[in-house]
Parts: structure tokens; sequence; C-alpha cells
């Protein structure tokens, strides 16, 4: 229930991606579930996102609302649209409609000119604001794509009277994503220092700037999606070159897990697999795993460990070890895999196939990105494997743990702060964790887990405690609250009486409660 004593906050979420309307990763169950918690803590949260044509207007009564906005560029005037719906947990979106940079592209991202396109979002949202009655509180902008409006608001936007009031929460969900290049193909003299003013959409800057650094640099509080992360980032092996300026802006930096929204991933209201179960009926979900094998052509037996991965086919998520160690431990050990995934790296696609030509008993699954088929491995598998070579937060190992799978992780970001050693002795820990990204190191914990299967009734006591572990959104939506509210005070004393903003670049404020990086 909404506690009446608390500051209501008007927030607004500027994001590329929400779910269900256009979503392409974890940023988008974020934007849809962060929102959906704070509603229900008291608070009017509203999403700015663009239309893409993908979104079905009929399935969310989409309506215009808003007719006429325009942004002046040195080639022409662009004009675009709000169009307005609601989705699940009555959240108000507003969707930003343009034809040439939304509404005639098929997908999110990929394009040769999605700088202009991410520029113009954040700089919309606050053409939007200025003629819309409703004035937030706090923008909460998400990845380099947003990052803009951050760097607008305290430039081309600070006389605003109305705008400059308006604080800023940036949240880094991936630091190695900064803009329309690789940051490790980008040579020192091609660098975006984040400072300049760039005001024409069609300037050439627009393509090389760094939305990252702009969101970091300009926003009153910057975070990212785990504490772990947070600490990873300010170095240089997780850095992605901006880790110099995360140590330099750590008095602003902050860390909050990711919640799972168990209204969307539940295994006894789940529509997609084959039969709900939950913790107290896990003879169901054995139920799943014969489906499983049945319809993917592998021997079908309870009793046969089934291993599972879900998600992405990057250097991320670690393929290259599943890659290198699978084939080794499939020939002498007794296991079956299931894999769904794919819009990442050719190569993979191309090994999994021969492999499932291969092994047609032992190894089954899907070879493109299928919501469907990922839940119903979450729900079939005994194992999940999550090797990531780095991972911010990770959502895949909580949607396993609540459907009784067990993890497998590399002891990194989010994964850290989440999955601890699993010891059969003192029934500590929710995983098999490996320190070293190697191969070894990998196979050594995939045996742990097969082994540990062996114990039955000690298994179903360990998957009944994963399945009975809270990782939902209450805490870290309190969590933000109290980070909206130090953005808030923050941005404060960055106005004048005349209610302009100081100066870009203040004196750190001191006493701010901080990370430390070498913890
Ligand atoms: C990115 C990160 C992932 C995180 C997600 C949502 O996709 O790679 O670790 O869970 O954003 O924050």
């Amino acid at each position: 229930m909404p506690n009446s004593k608390i500051k209501k906050l008007k927030i607004l979420f500027v994001t590329s991606e929400v779910a269900p309307l256009s979503k392409v990763g974890g940023l988008a169950d974020v934007c849809w579930s962060l929102p959906r918690e704070l509603i229900k803590l008291g608070h009017d949260v509203r999403i700015f996102t663009p239309k893409y044509g993908s979104i079905e207007e009929e399935k969310y009564s989409i309506k215009y609302y808003l007719k006429g906005l325009k942004v002046s560029t040195s080639k022409e005037d662009i004009i675009c649209n709000i169009k307005q719906c609601l989705i699940p947990g009555n959240i108000k979106v507003y969707l930003l409609e343009n034809m040439e940079y939304y509404e005639k592209r098929a997908n999110v991202y990929g394009y040769s000119d999605d700088s202009r396109r991410w520029y113009l979002l954040s700089k919309l949202v606050l053409e939007f604001l200025k003629a819309e009655d409703w004035t937030p509180d706090i923008i909460h902008n998400h990845d380099w794509m947003t990052g803009f409006a951050s760097n607008f608001l305290r430039t081309e936007y600070k006389k605003d009277k109305k705008l400059n009031k308006i604080a800023t929460l940036f949240t880094i969900h991936n630091i190695e994503m900064q803009g329309q290049f690789n940051y490790w193909d980008q040579k020192e003299s091609e660098k975006d220092d984040g400072k300049k003013n760039i005001t024409d959409l069609y300037a050439k800057e627009v393509i090389g700037s760094n939305g990252v650094k702009r969101g970091i640099i300009h926003s009153d509080i910057v975070s990212s999606v785990s504490e772990n992360y947070t600490r990873e980032i300010m170095t240089p092996e997780y850095g992605a070159g901006l880790d110099k300026l995360m140590r330099e802006e750590r008095m602003k930096l902050f860390g909050v897990i990711n919640g799972l929204d168990y209204n969307v991933f539940n295994p006894s209201t789940d529509p997609d697999i084959w039969v709900n179960y939950d913790r107290n009926s896990l003879e169901k979900k054995t139920k799943n795993k014969l489906k499983f094998q049945q319809e993917f052509g592998l021997d079908q037996d309870p009793d046969v460990p089934l291993l599972g991965f879900v998600g992405r086919f990057t250097k991320q998520k670690g393929l290259s070890l599943i890659k290198e160690v699978l084939e080794i431990l499939i020939k002498d050990l007794h296991f079956q895999f299931a894999i769904v995934g794919g819009s990442g790296e050719q190569e993979y696609q191309q090994y999994f196939y021969e492999l499932m030509k291969k092994y047609p008993h032992k190894i089954g699954g899907h070879l493109m990105v299928s919501k469907i088929i990922g839940q119903q491995i979450y729900a079939a598998s005994d194992i999940f494997l999550y090797p990531s070579l780095f991972e911010p937060c990770g959502l895949a190992h909580l949607i396993a743990m609540k459907y009784g799978s067990v993890p497998v992780v590399h002891k990194t970001g989010g994964l850290a702060d989440t999955v601890l050693d699993f010891d059969p002795n003192t029934f500590e820990g929710n995983g098999f964790v490996f320190e070293d990204f190697n191969q070894r190191s990998f196979m050594i914990q995939i045996v742990r887990a097969i082994e540990n299967f062996k114990h039955k009734n000690s298994w179903k006591k360990l998957q009944r405690k994963l399945m009975g572990l809270d990782f939902s959104w209450k805490n870290s939506a309190i969590q933000y609250i109290d980070l909206y509210n130090k953005a808030i005070e923050r941005h404060k004393r960055w106005l004048t009486k005349e209610g302009l903003i100081k100066a870009r670049f203040p004196e750190e404020v001191s006493g701010i409660h901080t990370i430390d990086p070498s913890r």
C-alpha cells in the first residue's frame, strides 16, 4: 500500500526500449518492472520512448496525445508527434513518433544514424516537457542512448526556468556500449571529451559522440546495476576506457542491483511452459523436462541432468567458454544440453548447429532468440550455465533460480553479488561459482554441479531453497527512491537564485555516501 507520508515523486524514464512494447534485452525489462514497483510505492512514474513500427497500436490502444513538436536543424525541421498508451502496471507511456527515424525501422538498434536517432529522442523529451503541464522532479536516463538528455538539460536548456529544476539520474547497464562506434577502435584524437556543446543534429560530431561519457558528466547522480559492477567499472579491466572518469566522479556513483519481476517470471503462472509448478510441486518441473526432451528429440530420461543456456550469442555471455568445454565434457559425461539464443556472432550459431547434428539425442534447442523456448528451458533444465565474461547485473540466472535451475556462474558483476558458491555440507550458497575465466575453472564447476545433481534429496532441497529466494524489485526500488532524492538535493546546489544553473562542472559536493573502489 502506498505510504501517505512519503513525498510523492514525479519520475520520467527515458529509454530506447521497454517491455512489453519493444524488448531487445534486459534494459527493457528494467524499464518496465522498476516503474511498476515505484508506482506501487506511491510515486507518479511515466515512460518516454520511441514509437517503433513494430509496436502494435491496437493491442495497446495507442492514441495521439500531442502533434507537431519541432526540432530545427541545419538541414530541415524535424516534426514529431507524441502518442500515448498504458502498459501493464498502469504505467503511462509517451511514445515519440517520427516516420523517418523510428516508425519505418524494423529494429530498435543497428542503423548508421543511430546516434542521430538517440539525439532526437533525448532532445524531443525536453521539447515535449516544455509543452506539457506535467513536469517531473527527476528524469531517469538509461545507457548511452539517453545520456544526451542529461547533457542537453545542463547546456542548451539550462536557462529554461521549468526544465532546469529537473534533476537527473543516469544508469549504466553496460559500459561497453558508449556510442555508434566500438570504443576500442576509436583513436585518441577521435574521442569525444563529452563537454563540447553539440547543437545541430547533423553536426558531424554527433556520430562519434559518447553518450555514456556525457551521461556521466552531466547527470546529478550516476548508478550502475549492481554494486560489484560499479566497483569493477572503476578499474581499467572493466571500465572500457572510462575507468578514470568513473573514479573522478565516484562521489556521485552508486550501485543498485536489478530485481526480477515475479509477475512476469513465475513458474506457477508462466503461460509459456508446459506444466506450471512451484517449490512444493517439483515433480511437475520434471514433466517440463520430459516434454522438452520429447519436443527437441533428446532421450527422454528424468535422471539425466539437463544443462541449459538462454541468451545472446556474444563474447559477453561467455559463449567462448561454453564452446570450449561442451564437446570435451559431453563425450564422457552423462548429461544433456538445451540451448536457445542468437543475435550475436555468427560463429556460435554455426558451431551449435554442427554440434546438434553430431549429438542429436544429447543437445537440442533453437538457434534464434525465442522468448517461449527460453522460458521452456528455464522450466526444463536442472543446471543453468551463465559463464559471462562480464555481467553488469544479469537477469537469466535470477530467472533460472526462480524456476529451480541451479546456476553455474563466473564470479563477476552482478553474478558475484547474487550467487554464492554452494557447500553441500553446510548448505550455504545457491550455485556453482568459478573465479578465473578459463576452461578448467568452468569445467570443474560443471562437474561439481552434475555430481551434486546425483544426490536427489539434497538437490531437491537446493532447488527449493533457490526458488524461495527473494530477488524481487521491492528493495531495489526503495534504493532508487533514495537515489532520486539524492539527485534532487544535489541538483538544488547547481541552481542560482535566478534559477539558472551556476556552472557546468561545479565542485563535487562531499559527504555523499559512495562506493569504495578498493573494496
Ligand atoms: C544489460 C547488462 C545486463 C543487465 C541488463 C539490465 O543488458 O548486460 O547484465 O542485467 O542490462 O540492467
